[in-house]
């Protein structure tokens, strides 16, 4: 990351997709680390936008009698009304259809074209029409696209090819000598695996007009439009060109470019770390600092989608459930990178637990205390007062790998709940500092003690309000406020160091109490989804747990339990739920298992599993289970696999 300036994208997204929680997942991540690089002091672009060629806009707008623009027009506003709501900072919209993208799109193609760097040939290939995309004959799955599953048609046609398969070593080798190039570090490695094994091909990136006309025409030849993943990967260019704070930015062609994060979801990897890098590569252009592919949502277990009529509505949930809420719940509840399950019970649980009660409580019960014993002032002290005990210095220590990236990778490997886990053990030290300092007895015993208990917790409270501006930016505000200071960007854009200690001893501000920073949720009132699968209550009928059901040691080791390390996964054919796993258990075995709503067979190549290895074979879907891998449910559906805590050999006996 240079010094002073941080570039962010997020994906374009397709306009005339409804948005949903894994489009706001990506851009409120992007918001997120823009904020923080603001606090910094950086001079921030946060860019977002539309992708609004191709086939499908192209569809949608003739069935509904309209031209694609005028389509994509109406649509556009979806997803500039939710980043509103959602509290998005970004700089800029980039829409692929604005002029001066569609000129630099043109002007880079021309560029390669003059650069020998694309060539037309006669092709042949496998046409997936809702993708947009060819495959190979390898590739296809029984004449259907290996993708979405839809059928594929064979095409015939001319078509310009960009030379992508003389940079397949040079992609190899950046990725190679550049560790954080690509994170996930897992991500990473599928990257290389897949580049080490197979053959780059050249990437065809036009398209006859005749069979799509909605597309950035070839400069050279009118008859082809270009492919709409290579003009969308180019947003990320263009906008440097006519989007950027200041014109003369753009002048300076690289003020901006190159980006220091392209955030992206993992289905589209390989777009970004293959297409964009090599056509970055033939630009002879610098190549950004890093690529983040982070996992996907499913909803309450299963994957979202509009036949199940799950699909998250994030302005629906931040109108329920409060914005900050829903934008802290994301990346609390999931590591940024791996899957996570969304439901509004773990919402609900989340909101009440760490929200309410940990934060919420300990300002409202700090504002309580200094308005009985204080009359509503913080006493800025002299030095050796604030020493009178090591609070003070545990909240500064925790928090300096949240507040300073020089001193720790979080920030640079957008370890998001890492630093939401620091900033919250600051919140319950600060409940534990008053519960053993009990000012409510200071005040008879000690009353100038109390003025530096009550001045230590309004700057730990004024630190959390700092660190987690990013995350929930309006919480963070009323905080400030309630803390008698005045607006926290003011401060930051004034000072620069806002983490800083910046007020003279003696000073004096007033505190004024608020609202509720988050009101506990109350299931019953709010009429929440009530959790289907409650614990049921012990009878007669359900006594699993109940003493006269108890079993032996030796019934237990009849079960043979073994330490396993999935060296293969597939999905089982034609069924969502079952995954076919090779394992080596000390010897080779297959297993079936009902796990495919929640993992996808690329989270669990490598993975140590445990496996009960003398079960009866059994055949499901007509495929032979040598086994049963042991997983966790809890009782609202969340699936969990069950993995050694340490490494440990393949083989090893479980007791
Ligand atoms: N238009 C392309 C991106 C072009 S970028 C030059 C596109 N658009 S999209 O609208 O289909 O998807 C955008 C993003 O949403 C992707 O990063 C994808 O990973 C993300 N998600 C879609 N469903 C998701 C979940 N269920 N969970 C998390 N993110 C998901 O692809």
């Amino acid at each position: 990351m240079s010094e002073d300036k941080f570039y962010i994208t997020t994906p374009i997204y397709y306009v005339n997709d409804v948005p949903h929680i894994g489009h706001a997942y990506t851009t409120i991540a992007a918001d997120i680390l823009a904020r923080y690089n603001r606090l910094q002091g950086r001079a921030v672009f946060f860019l977002t936008g539309t992708d609004e060629h191709g086939q499908k806009v192209e569809k949608a707008a003739a069935e509904k009698g309209r031209t694609p623009k005028e389509h994509a027009d109406m649509l556009v506003d979806n997803f500039k009304t939710l980043w509103q709501k959602l509290n998005i900072s970004n700089d800029a919209f980039i829409r692929t259809t604005d002029p001066e993208h569609i000129k630099t799109v043109q002007g880079i193609i021309q560029l390669l074209w003059d650069n020998d760097e694309i060539e037309k040939r006669q092709y042949s290939g496998w046409y997936c029409t809702p993708d947009e995309r060819f495959w190979t004959e390898k590739e296809i799955v029984k004449g259907n696209c290996p993708d979405c599953g839809r059928p594929v048609e064979e095409i015939e046609e001319e078509n310009y090819f960009f030379l992508m398969s003389k940079y397949q070593d040079r992609l190899i080798q950046h990725i190679e000598d550049n560790e954080d190039f690509i994170l996930p570090h897992t991500r990473r490695n599928e990257v290389l695996g897949f580049l080490k094994h197979n053959e780059l091909g050249d990437l065809c990136i036009s398209r006859p007009r005749a069979r799509l006309a909605w597309g950035v025409p070839l400069p050279f030849d009118q008859e082809f439009v270009t492919y709409v993943w290579f003009d969308a990967l180019l947003n990320y260019f263009s906008a440097t060109r006519y989007l950027v704070p200041h014109p003369e930015q753009a002048k300076e062609g690289d003020f901006w470019w190159p980006a220091d994060h392209h955030l992206i979801g993992k289905d589209i990897l390989t777009t970004h770390a293959v297409y964009w890098i090599t056509m970055l590569m033939a630009l002879k252009f610098p190549l950004p600092d890093n690529i983040f592919a982070h996992g996907w949502w499913t909803v309450d277990g299963k994957k979202m989608s509009k036949s199940l009529g799950n699909v998250v509505d994030p302005a629906k949930l931040a109108e329920k459930f409060g914005i900050d809420a829903f934008r802290y719940f994301l990346f609390r509840e999931v590591t940024f990178g791996l899957d996570g399950d969304f439901s509004e019970q773990a919402l609900i649980r989340r909101i009440n637990t760490e929200l309410a009660n940990d934060l919420g409580n300990l300002l409202s019960r700090f504002l309580t205390m200094v308005g009985k014993y204080l009359n509503e002032q913080i006493l800025i002290p002299d030095d050796n007062t604030t020493a009178a005990d090591s609070f003070a210095e545990e909240c500064i220590n925790a928090l300096i790998p949240v507040v300073d990236d020089a001193k720790s990778q979080d920030w640079s490997h957008l370890r998001f709940n890492i630093i939401l886990d620091n900033i919250w053990s600051v919140i319950r030290a600060a409940n534990n500092y008053i519960a053993q300092t009990e000012p409510w007895k200071l005040v008879k015993d000690d009353p100038s003690m109390v003025k530096t208990v009550m001045f230590n917790v309004w700057n730990a409270l004024r630190l959390t309000a700092v660190s987690i501006y990013p995350f929930m930016p309006d919480t963070s505000e009323k905080m400030w406020k309630q803390l008698g200071l005045k607006s926290l960007l003011n401060e930051a854009e004034e000072s620069h160091s806002i983490y800083e200690w910046n007020w003279s001893p003696g000073y004096e501000i007033r505190v004024s109490k608020g609202d509720p920073l988050f009101p506990r949720i109350d299931t019953k009132k709010k009429n929440i989804k009530e959790n289907k699968t409650k614990e049921q209550p012990l009878n007669k009928d359900n006594k699993a747990d109940a003493g006269d059901n108890l079993i032996s040691i030796n019934e237990f080791a009849k079960v043979q339990l073994k330490v396993g390390k999935v060296i293969d996964v597939e999905r089982v054919e034609g069924s969502s739920k079952l995954i076919k796993l090779q394992v080596d258990t000390g010897e080779k075995r297959q297993i079936v298992a009902g796990i495919g709503k929640t993992y996808a067979p690329e989270d669990l190549n490598g993975k140590s599993i445990v496996v009960v290895t003398n079960l009866k074979p059994a055949k499901l879907m007509g495929v032979e289970s040598q086994g049963m891998l042991l997983a966790a449910t809890d009782s609202e559906g969340v699936l969990s696999i069950l993995t050694p805590e340490k490494d440990i050999k393949q083989g090893a006996l479980i007791r």
